[in-house]
Order: C-alpha cells, then structure tokens, then sequence
C-alpha cells in the first residue's frame, strides 16, 4: 500500500537521512525545523512499507512552489515522484511553480513529463561548485473549471 500525507515530529531523523542520501549530503536541515516548529513551510511523505520520498513546499492561497522533492535511488523512476505530483494537483490551487537547476535534466524531465511549462531563465540562482548555476523556472496551471 502507498501512502501520501503529512510528515510529524517522529520522522524527523528518517527524513533528514532520506534527504541525504538523494542530496549527495546537501541538508537543508532549517527547512524540517521550520516545518515541524509551525512555519509556512509543508512536507509530506510518501511511503510503502517505509518512508521513500518527500516533497516540500509553500502553499499560498491559490498557489504552490516546490522547494524540493525527492525519492529514494531505488525507488526512483517507479512512478512515485510522479504520484506525489497528481496529490499535490488536488489540491485546491491554480498554479505551481518551482526553479530547477539546468544541469539537473533527470528533473527537468520529470517535471515535463508532469505538465509543467518552461518559463523562463534566473541566471546564476544556485551555488555551484565553481561558478554559480542557472535555474530553469517551470509552472504548471490547473484549470479547474474545465466545463467553461
Ligand atoms: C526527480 C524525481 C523526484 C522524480 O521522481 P521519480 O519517482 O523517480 O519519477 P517518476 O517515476 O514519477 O517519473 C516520471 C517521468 O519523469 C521522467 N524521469 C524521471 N526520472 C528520470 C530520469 N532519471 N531520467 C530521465 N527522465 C526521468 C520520465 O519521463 C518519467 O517517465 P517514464 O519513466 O515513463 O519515462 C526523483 O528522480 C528524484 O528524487 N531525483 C533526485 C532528486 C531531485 O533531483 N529532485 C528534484 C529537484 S528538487
């Protein structure tokens, strides 16, 4: 069975661990403490028999920016991502919108392959290990009065 729903307190410490092993280590660790002290900041997880992935993100009013979504290596690529995604679309929203690395192109597809759109370029917007790194922004409209 395959579950979606809000992280609590108690998996804090599996969550920072999943984080790691996707992020080769990158932890945005302030990121879970906002969360679970009550911030704007909403994750959820998804899990089959434990957790494999999550997804973090800003819901305000009508619209929703992705700060980061991640699965478990080897349960990557096995429709998850992608079932996080059509949850998210249920909710009641118009938009959602999030900035990805050019160089992340694994993403990028997924993200097309997910309805989303490019629109647009933020020159230099991630740290890189040399030089600074190009975002691609990416939104997705839901139209949700398809009868119109
Ligand atoms: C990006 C990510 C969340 C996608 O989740 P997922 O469960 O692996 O993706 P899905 O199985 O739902 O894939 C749906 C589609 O996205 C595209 N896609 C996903 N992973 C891909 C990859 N590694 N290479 C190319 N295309 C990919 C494909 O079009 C795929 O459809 P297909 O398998 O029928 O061809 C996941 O791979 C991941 O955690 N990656 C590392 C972290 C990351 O980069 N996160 C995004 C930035 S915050």
């Amino acid at each position: 069975m395959i579950s979606i729903e809000s992280v609590k307190k108690s998996d804090y410490l599996k969550l920072i661990n999943i984080q790691k092993s996707i992020f080769n280590n990158q932890v945005h660790t302030y990121k879970l403490e906002n969360y679970l002290n009550g911030g704007l900041i909403k994750i959820w997880k998804i899990s089959t028999t434990k957790i494999i992935g999550f997804v973090s993100f800003y819901h305000v009013k009508d619209e929703i920016e992705i700060i980061q979504i991640g699965i478990i290596k080897s349960y990557q690529r096995k429709n998850y991502g992608s079932l996080i995604m059509n949850k998210i679309k249920k909710l009641n929203i118009k938009k959602i919108f999030l900035e990805v690395s050019v160089e992340n192109s694994e993403a990028i597809n997924f993200y097309l392959k997910n309805g989303f759109k490019k629109n647009g370029i933020r020159k230099c917007y991630y740290k890189g290990n040399k030089s600074r790194i190009d975002a691609i922004r990416l939104s997705c409209d839901l139209n949700k009065n398809k009868n119109l």
